[in-house]
């Protein structure tokens, strides 16, 4: 479920009481202007929700993720291991740091297999960035053990798991980095924004860095006489988007419990042999804002996608925005973007129907979908 759908008066009220505290939108500085620091505030909120002790707000996922690899040191001449089924975005930034993306295939749970991983090890490999699909866990034990026998630092893309859990800890906290988007798409919005988890003092350093023009925020020196520690860029999250954030944030309980209920509804009422349901790992809990089902038989995966259509539920990226969301389609970024993993993938996808589960739908609706894709398989 997306935060959008619960933007409201909180918000509001957030938005006029920045204006009536000095109006101050940027993060640094102006201190006789300002009575807050909002960004720094929704870092510390995130972290506290989170139980994790470092993050740092950026301008959006993408920038994360990018912030994150650069924060690692990647750059030309290395590699980064992903996944196929995945957003456009985290292949972006591992381009954009100069490196090559290295794919790995789906396993079950759509997310990257962890049996493919350890042979897409190379000297070359500087980190590996499991991302964790429409709200599912990847299996993480066993990515986490791999990387961690390599000396590999792993990212977590969480972007689209907030809330999500394994082994009981929140997705995006579990590597030395994990990050969040929070565009209007996601389970809470700051209109654009992203979070960067720190596990690791040494990436944490250089990502603050990178993040801000290489500032190193010498103590007690104004912004115009610091120096700069690295080449940086500007990746920064404005005090606007914070404060929306720090509500939204307020609303992530209600969120992933309402988001709950209604996946429950199409989990226990989707009884139909024609419908396999996708693979959670044991050690997960879903952020349930999607639920996945894979239809092998064309005929009724097409009366699936109609009836939802119908029912003005609709799907969410599988299979309506398959093309930036599988690697297969993006050779026009300049790596092998064809290799059989990725194409099995592809294969994989195309027999899956993804749910949105939204605010505007009851659970009463949600229980009466499952009902009308039951009978059309018999
Ligand atoms: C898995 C994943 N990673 C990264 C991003 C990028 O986030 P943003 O849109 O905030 O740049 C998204 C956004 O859709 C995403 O779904």
């Amino acid at each position: 479920m997306p935060g959008f759908e619960l933007i409201g008066q909180e918000e509001r009220d957030a938005l006029n009481a920045l204006m009536d505290e000095g109006g101050v939108f940027f993060a640094h500085g102006f201190d006789a202007k300002r009575k807050r620091f909002h960004v720094r505030e929704f870092e510390a909120d995130f972290c506290a929700y989170l139980g994790c002790g470092d993050a740092l707000c950026v301008s959006s996922g993408t920038a994360a993720i990018k912030v994150a690899l650069k924060a690692i040191g990647v750059g030309f001449g290395d590699e980064v291991i992903t996944q196929s089924f995945n957003f456009i975005a985290d292949v972006e930034a591992i381009i954009d740091c100069g490196a090559t993306p290295v794919i790995a295939g789906s396993d079950d749970t759509l997310n990257m297999d962890p049996a493919q991983l350890e042979a897409l090890i190379t000297p070359k490999t500087k980190a590996i960035l499991p991302v964790h699909m429409l709200g599912v866990p990847a299996r993480l034990d066993e990515i986490l053990e791999i990387a961690k026998r390599h000396g590999i630092p792993v990212v977590e893309d969480a972007c689209e798991a907030v809330g999500a859990k394994y082994n009981g800890q929140f997705c995006g906290t579990l590597g030395q980095a994990g990050v969040f988007s929070f565009d209007y798409g996601k389970a809470i919005t700051t209109g654009e924004g992203g979070l960067v988890i720190l596990n690791d003092t040494d990436i944490a350093v250089k990502a603050r860095q990178y993040h801000d023009h290489g500032h190193i925020n010498l103590p007690g020196v104004g912004r115009g006489l610091d120096r700069a520690g690295m080449t940086g860029f500007n990746y920064r999250m404005s005090e606007l988007n914070a404060v929306v954030g720090k509500v939204q944030l307020k609303k992530l309980d209600f969120i992933t419990a309402e988001s709950g209920k209604r996946y429950d509804a199409l989990d226990q009422g989707i009884t139909a042999a024609a419908y396999k349901k996708r693979a959670i790992p044991p050690q997960a809990t879903p952020a349930f804002d999607t639920y996945i089902v894979e239809v092998n038989d064309a005929q009724i995966r097409e009366h699936a996608i109609q009836k939802l259509g119908e029912l003005g539920f609709g799907t969410k990226n599988l299979p309506d925005a398959m093309n930036w969301h599988c690697s297969v389609f993006w050779d026009h970024m300049g790596f092998d973007s064809r290799t059989p993993a990725q194409l099995e993938t592809l294969a994989l996808l195309e027999r899956q129907v993804a749910i949105p589960v939204t605010l505007g739908k009851s659970v009463e609706d949600f229980a009466a979908l499952a009902t009308a894709l039951n009978e059309l398989s018999v």
